[in-house]
Formats: C-alpha cells, sequence, structure tokens
C-alpha cells in the first residue's frame, strides 16, 4: 500500500495546496464580520497575536505527524498507538460535518455568481438573503452542485486534481482580491475602513473576544480536523517542514488582512454597518455594488473570488475521509468520492434546508447548520487539536531538535506541544461549553 501512496509533484504545489486549504470562506466570509462584531483593530490585534504565537506548534505538529507516519488519519493515529484509532476517526468525521455547512454557503455563493451575471436589481437586499436563504429546492441544487464540483477535483487524485485546481485557481484568487483591494482603497473616506481595521480601542478587549479570536485562528488555520495532516502525508521527505508552516501561517493572515482592506474601506465609504454578522457578504457588501458603476461586474468577481476561495478549502476536507476510505477500507478514489457525495449529500441538505422547511427543527436550541458550525468549530476542531499535539508530544515524542536549529524555539516548541497548547486548548474548550 505505501508506495501507491500519491506524492505532491514539489514542494511549490504542496506549500499552493496547504495555502489553498487555509484561505478560503475562513478568510472573506467570517473573519471580516467576527471581526465587525468584536469591536475590529482590537480583535485583529489579539488574533495575530495568537497567531504567531500559539498556532505555530499544532499547524507544524499536523505536517509533522503526516509526514513522520505517511498515513492518513486513522491510521496514522492508530500506528502510534491502536488505542488512538478512536481519535483518528474524529478527523474524517469532523471534516465531513464542515462540508455539511461550509458547502452550503458555497450553494449560496453561486447563486450570487449567477445573480451578478444576470445583472439582477434587488430592491432590499435582505429581504432577498433571507427569501433565497428559505427556498429549499435552489438552496439545495447550489449546495449538491457545490459538492459534486469539489467532489470532481478529488476524484481526479492529488496531482491531477488537487495540485490542478490550486494551480489554477490560487493565482485568479490572488489576482481578483488585489484589484478588488486597489478599488476599495480609492473609494472616498476609505481611510475610516482603515482606521477601523488598525486603529485598536483597548477599553474594548475581553475573554469572548479572545475566544473567538483564537476559534478564528484555527478555523481559518484548517488546524485540527486532519486536512493538514492528510496533505502532510504526501510530502516526500526531503521537505522542510518548519518553512512550510511559516509560509501558510503568513500567506493566510496576509489574505485575511487583505480581505479586511479590501471589505472594512468599502463600508465605511458607504456608511454601513460593518457588525451585520454573517450576512455581511451576502448583504452589506451587495448593497455597495448596487450603487456604483458596473457593479455587477465588480460583484460577479466578488463572489467569484469566494467561490474559487471555498473550492480549495472544500477540497481539503473532502479528501481527509477519501484518503481514510481508500487506505482502510482498499478501495478506489472514485468510489470512495462517491460514497461520500451520498454521505455528505444526507448531511448537508437538512442543513441547507435549516433556513426554510426545517427552520423550526432545533437540537440544542440550533438549527442543523448551526449545530454543524458549533460542534465543529467550538468542540471538534479544537477537542482534535488538543488530542493531537499530547499524542505527537508525549506518544510519537516529536521534539523541536528534530525540526529546529534555535535552542530557544525549539524548547518553546516542546513546552507548547506538550503542555501550553493543550492547557490553553482545553480552556477554551471549557469556556465554549459552558
Ligand atoms: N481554513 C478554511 C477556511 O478558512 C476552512 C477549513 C477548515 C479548511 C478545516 C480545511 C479544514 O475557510
Amino acid at each position: 500500500m505505501e508506495d501507491k501512496r500519491p506524492a505532491w509533484s514539489s514542494r511549490y504545489t504542496f506549500i499552493l495546496s496547504a495555502v489553498g486549504s487555509a484561505v478560503g470562506l475562513g478568510n472573506i466570509w467570517r473573519f471580516p464580520y467576527i471581526m465587525g462584531q468584536n469591536g475590529g483593530a482590537i480583535f485583529l490585534l489579539v488574533y495575530l497575536g495568537l497567531i504567531l504565537t500559539i498556532c505555530f506548534v499544532p499547524l507544524f505538529a499536523e505536517l509533522a505527524v503526516g509526514k513522520i507516519t505517511k498515513k492518513e488519519c486513522v491510521s496514522a493515529y492508530e500506528s502510534i498507538n491502536p488505542k488512538f484509532k478512536f481519535l483518528g476517526i474524529l478527523n474524517p468525521i469532523t471534516g465531513i460535518l464542515i462540508t455539511s455547512f461550509y458547502f452550503v454557503v458555497g450553494g449560496w455563493i453561486i447563486n450570487y455568481i449567477l445573480l451578478s451575471i444576470e445583472n439582477a436589481k434587488i430592491a432590499n437586499l435582505e429581504d432577498y438573503f433571507a427569501n433565497f436563504t428559505q427556498n429549499s429546492l435552489s438552496v439545495c441544487i447550489f449546495t449538491l452542485l457545490f459538492l459534486f464540483i469539489c467532489i470532481l477535483f478529488t476524484a481526479r487524485g492529488v496531482k491531477k486534481g488537487i495540485e490542478f485546481a490550486n494551480k489554477i485557481l490560487m493565482p485568479i484568487f490572488a489576482l481578483i482580491l488585489i484589484a478588488l483591494t486597489m478599488f476599495s482603497l480609492n473609494l472616498p473616506n476609505a481611510n475610516l475602513g482603515l482606521e477601523y481595521m488598525f486603529k485598536p480601542d483597548f477599553t474594548k478587549v475581553n475573554a469572548q473576544m479572545f475566544l473567538s479570536a483564537l476559534g478564528q485562528a484555527l478555523f481559518t488555520l484548517s488546524i485540527g480536523m486532519g486536512a493538514l495532516l492528510t496533505y502532510g502525508s504526501y510530502i516526500k521527505d526531503d521537505k522542510n517542514i518548519v518553512k512550510s508552516t511559516y509560509v501558510i501561517i503568513f500567506s493566510d493572515t496576509f489574505f485575511a488582512l487583505f480581505a479586511g482592506i479590501m471589505i472594512f474601506p468599502s463600508i465605511f465609504s458607504f456608511g454601513l454597518e460593518p457588525s451585520s454578522g454573517a450576512g455581511l457578504v451576502f448583504i452589506t457588501i451587495p448593497q455597495i455594488f448596487a450603487q456604483i458603476p458596473f457593479g455587477n461586474i465588480i460583484s460577479a468577481a466578488f463572489f467569484i473570488l469566494l467561490f474559487v476561495a471555498a473550492i480549495t478549502s472544500g477540497i481539503s476536507i473532502v479528501e481527509v475521509p477519501v484518503a481514510s476510505m481508500i487506505e482502510r477500507w482498499n478501495i478506489s478514489r472514485v468510489r470512495a468520492c462517491s460514497i461520500l457525495f451520498i454521505v455528505i449529500s444526507l448531511l448537508a441538505i437538512p442543513a441547507a434546508l435549516s433556513f426554510g422547511v426545517l427552520s423550526n427543527f432545533k437540537i440544542l436550541d440550533k438549527t442543523i447548520f448551526d449545530l454543524f458550525d458549533f460542534l465543529t468549530a467550538n468542540i471538534l476542531m479544537p477537542l482534535n487539536a488538543l488530542f493531537l499535539c499530547l499524542i505527537a508530544g508525549w506518544f510519537l515524542k516529536i521534539k523541536g531538535e528534530q525540526f529546529i536549529k534555535n535552542k530557544f524555539v525549539s524548547f518553546l516548541f516542546d513546552i507548547g506541544l506538550k503542555f501550553v497548547i493543550p492547557i490553553i486548548l482545553a480552556l477554551l474548550l471549557y469556556i465554549g461549553l459552558k
């Protein structure tokens, strides 16, 4: 089995695909609205602090466990100790649950691309968003379409599918993002948006903000569901994963900042509210497009940007259960993808319907969509990251000195992996569950 495993063609395509996984809806949809809800610049400061200090360890550990074991998640955990098999299984399960709501948003994006191309004039975007998300049939169709596109790339394999998608889509993503940011910075009063982003108000610091920032950091870096472990397992032996970790963290942060610089100046320039929540890019931003010349073209570019970002992340999530099925059950990639298509559909459709016919169906006082979001981002991802650090530090005995030259940094890494990060993650889980 070992030699049949896929591998990246080069270090470049590995990093590109890992960055493609990290940069997604987390950066362009979730980051600006969470920042808008948490007071702007001060949130950014806390978030950057966490990304630069705490996130290095679990991200690096995921890549390292993948690279060292050269196995998909379940077998990787099992090979360290057969008792950990169950913890390994949590990774593809988390992935499947993430796709079940992430792909619904993917479906909404497809609808907004079509709307922009049609140049539809919508009088009240808030009502439109509410009505559209309630319209069960079209939301289901678009969600399944989004799922199908992700599965199609994954079914073609690591080189022909995953690498290919990232090689084409990531440059398109970067170009559209740069163009839209330039546009936004040239709007009147753009400086108000920049002030909101970069001038912190220290009176707004609170514990909840730290929690939101840490949850956002894990989600945006794809930590805690096996995507980076699986991608790491396709690395050939000679790759330097410390550098790769830095590149992934810096690129993701860079793209999140760019997304903020694209979004906040336009919001302030048009006198809109930055704290409108999850509807920010579906309600607030389209209000801007409605008021400017060639707004539909810019709107199409914006939603294509979101689409591309979501596809490259979606592919990485889907790859986790696919790799597990191929290696554990010894089935072909196409068969694994077909099974997964059915499984995700069965979960994503109820999630898509939770804005329409299933809006009153609640578990733990949450609609299915909210439940999947809460379960994954607030519980399963921190839990998986916690187990991963403990297993990597205490059982696989990964030591900083194996990879990091600087003695002090390597010492900090060891302490972080075995003690500090697990304690912080446990705390996050405790507060989140209270
Ligand atoms: N990091 C991705 C984003 O920012 C989401 C993701 C989570 C991808 C977990 C893979 C694994 O949108």
